[in-house]
């Protein structure tokens, strides 16, 4: 397999379920994601959010992004529900042939990059796709939460993908949310301060905010980083491309 096509894709909480209601997965979008990607030729490494299954509990018991001594109860509760989820979204994987294989962040977040991406490069020539996911992780302070962005960004630097592809629940970003004809084509470093940002309730780890900072990271590493809308599959298939029927690329700045 052409491992220079490699792209990862992140699979947006918010949707791949109903955010606003606990527990709730957006089957019929979770079946066409799964139906597109089994279109494509470029192998794949997919990473999923929490929405209302992840984000639900840690915000019900405190867990944030920063390690902090919360309930064993919450903890648990909170890395049980992203289990339920990541199972879900495999067997419909599955079902499209995609061949996924659930990775917890435990099993990489700590190793080395060249461990990462032996373990991830090994996965893919065996014609697996790795499926990865928001979690809840221990270290000396206590326990927090890891997001699906900052782990797109991780393995963004550990794989080097041709591109790194966000699918999210509106079109890309946009100058401002509540102006339908503001959506940004490209969006340079530096205009990070022209946007403005509307953060939503019961997201512990930083919504769009934090999502586009990762980006921007990825791209000074110079890997180009989409946003896109993930219910349109053309608009998906296109990415995958490299082409940008309609959202918001930030360019990978090359050296
Ligand atoms: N300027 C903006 N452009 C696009 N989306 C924005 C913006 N400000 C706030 N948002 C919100 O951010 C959400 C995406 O962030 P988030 O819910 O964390 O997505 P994900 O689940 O993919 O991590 C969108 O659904 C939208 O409501
Ligand atoms: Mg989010």
């Amino acid at each position: 397999m052409a491992r220079k096509e490699l792209a990862i894709v992140k699979l947006g909480g918010s949707l791949i379920t109903h955010k606003e209601k606990p527990l709730t997965i957006n089957s019929q979008v979770i079946d066409t994601i799964g139906n597109t990607l089994s279109k494509s030729d470029n192998p794949l490494i997919l990473v999923h959010g929490g929405g209302s299954f992840g984000h639900y509990f840690a915000d019900k018991y405190g867990l944030t992004t920063k390690p902090s001594k919360v309930s064993a109860e919450g903890v648990s509760k909170t890395r049980a529900s992203m289990l339920e989820l990541n199972l879900k979204i495999l067997s419909c994987l599955d079902k499209h042939g995609l061949n996924p294989y659930s990775l917890p962040p435990s099993n990489f977040a700590q190793s080395t990059t060249k461990a990462k991406r032996k373990l991830f490069l090994s996965l893919i020539d065996y014609g697996l796709t790795p499926v990865t996911y928001g979690d809840v992780l221990l270290e000396s302070k206590g326990f927090y939460v890891l997001s699906g962005d900052e782990i797109t960004r991780m393995l963004s630097e550990a794989l080097k993908p041709i591109r790194v592809i966000f699918l999210l629940n509106v079109d890309g970003i946009f100058r401002n949310l509540n102006q339908p004809d503001s959506l940004i084509e490209e969006l340079k470093p530096e205009d990070l301060t022209k946007i403005r940002v509307k953060s939503i309730d019961m997201d512990v780890t930083g919504g769009m905010g934090l999502k586009v900072k990762e980006a921007i990271r990825m791209a000074k590493d110079g890997i180009d980083v989409m946003f896109i809308n993930g219910t349109n599959q053309e608009i998906i298939l296109r990415a995958l491309k490299g082409e940008l029927l309609k959202g918001t690329l930030i360019r990978g700045l090359r050296k």
